[in-house]
């Protein structure tokens, strides 16, 4: 670092001295300070610290609906590098080597037993996510594991104990905070835009049941598949937002009902909820709507809205994971609504590279196996609640 400085400082400084005194009086403190951005910019950049860093080789387990979206985002990322995959299909796993151009196993242990693979991305099935997880711990591997950590709580928390116990990292796909329009609502809330926060309103919805097959894991809603349905999928992602923008759940009511699909899981869930700070929510998830992606907080002073606006692309594979498809606006009373600007990233590449620089670092991911099981236990909440018609409370 101390020859970088150096030279930067001999750098700027005659840049300084030759330029300055020529500028207007009024663009001589821009130009300070876009020199002093610049430094910064230069002092953080990538390049500097992958000289000496060799990327992670990461393997990807389950090629089928999402692999697609987490592999593109490994291609795009300067840590990490996709090794090889696994999926018990063997014609979608030759395919996926193909488009990713990665070599693949015959097995899941063949896999773990690869020395250039130091991390797993788990995609399989829900169910699929402890075995494996475990597993992975114990070939020393770091694992990266799609929402939900798993169906149960119990298999959360066995997952969690294997990473541990390897010394290990264990990251949960929780990508929705991770959104800029999230982000930027976080700060905002913080810095008191809204006022303070009274009620959250939200739903995710898509007609995806229609097209469930008893193949397909999400067919069966008991723990085997997906519980929840439409809750577990997708608004799921809705629920870690909730604890990142206003804090922890304490209790939560339900209805989930079996209306429209043939697969044997509820297709409309509606959840009614308690902040521990008192501020109350609902959301609403269903697998039997046209596509539908918003979530509305209303404080004492203004609201605060993200949504996937329409006409939503049919061309587009997930675009609430896309930031530029998705839009945050400010209503205040009695003005129109106000677009508010925020930094378009990748949420998706955003914790692939978050999980490569723990593996390096050793440093926690913000979404760890804690932080997604607490947002496992209020789905199991829910369900508790629809099944009993008694409100839940969840532990604190
Ligand atoms: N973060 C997100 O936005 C997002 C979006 C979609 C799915 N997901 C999550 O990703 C996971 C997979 O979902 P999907 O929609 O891609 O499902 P999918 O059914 O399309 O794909 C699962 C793949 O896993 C394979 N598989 C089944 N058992 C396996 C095993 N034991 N070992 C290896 N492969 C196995 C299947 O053949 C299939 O190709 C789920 O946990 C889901 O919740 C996350």
């Amino acid at each position: 670092m101390m020859p970088f400085l150096v030279n930067f400082s001999l750098f700027t400084g005659s840049i300084l001295i030759y330029l300055y005194p020529k500028l207007p009086q009024t663009n001589q403190i821009d130009f300070i300070e876009w020199l002093i951005v610049l430094g910064g910019v230069l002092r953080r950049s990538p390049r500097k610290e992958f000289i000496n860093m060799p990327s992670v080789g990461l393997g990807l387990v389950g090629c089928g609906n999402f692999s697609g979206s987490l592999a593109a985002a490994v291609l795009n990322c300067r840590r990490a590098r996709l090794v090889t995959c696994y999926d018990t299909d063997p014609e979608k796993q030759r395919r996926f080597s193909e488009t990713f151009a990665c070599a693949h196993e015959p097995s899941y242990e063949d896999l773990l037993q690869r020395t250039d693979v130091d991390g797993v991305l788990l995609v399989s099935p829900n169910a699929e996510h402890a075995a494996q997880a475990v597993l992975a711990a114990r070939y020393g591997k770091h694992v990266f594991v799609e929402k939900p950590i798993a169906n149960t709580i119990a298999e959360g928390e066995k997952m969690i104990a294997a990473c541990d116990a390897a010394g290990v990292t264990l990251m949960v796909g929780h990508l929705r905070r991770r959104s800029g329009g999230i982000r930027k609502a976080r700060e905002m809330i913080d810095q008191g835009a809204i006022g303070e926060p009274v009620l959250v309103e939200a739903n995710v919805s898509s007609d995806s049941g229609f097209n469930l097959t008893p193949d397909k894991f999400r067919w069966c809603g008991d723990d085997s598949g997906c519980p929840g349905g439409a809750l577990m999928t997708s608004g799921i992602h809705h629920v870690d937002t909730f604890n990142y923008l206003l804090g922890p759940i304490k209790s939560v009511s339900a209805y989930f009902k079996k209306l429209f699909i043939s697969a044997d899981v509820e297709d409309v869930n509606l959840t009614v909820f308690e902040f521990e700070s008192g501020v109350l929510g609902y959301l609403g998830a269903t697998y039997a709507s046209p596509y539908d992606n918003w979530l509305y907080i209303h404080g004492t002073r203004a609201g605060l809205m993200w949504l996937v606006p329409r006409p939503i692309p049919d061309t587009v594979k997930f675009p609430h994971n896309k930031d530029q498809y998705t839009r945050l606006m400010l209503l205040e009373k009695n003005k129109p609504p106000k677009d508010i600007p925020f930094s378009g990233g990748d949420p998706v590449l955003e914790e692939i590279d978050e999980f490569a620089r723990c593996i390096q670092s050793g440093e926690r991911p913000e979404t760890d196996g804690q932080v997604a099981l607490g947002i496992l236990a209020f789905i199991r909440a829910a369900a508790q609640a629809a099944r009993s018609g008694q409100k839940v409370q969840l532990a604190g």
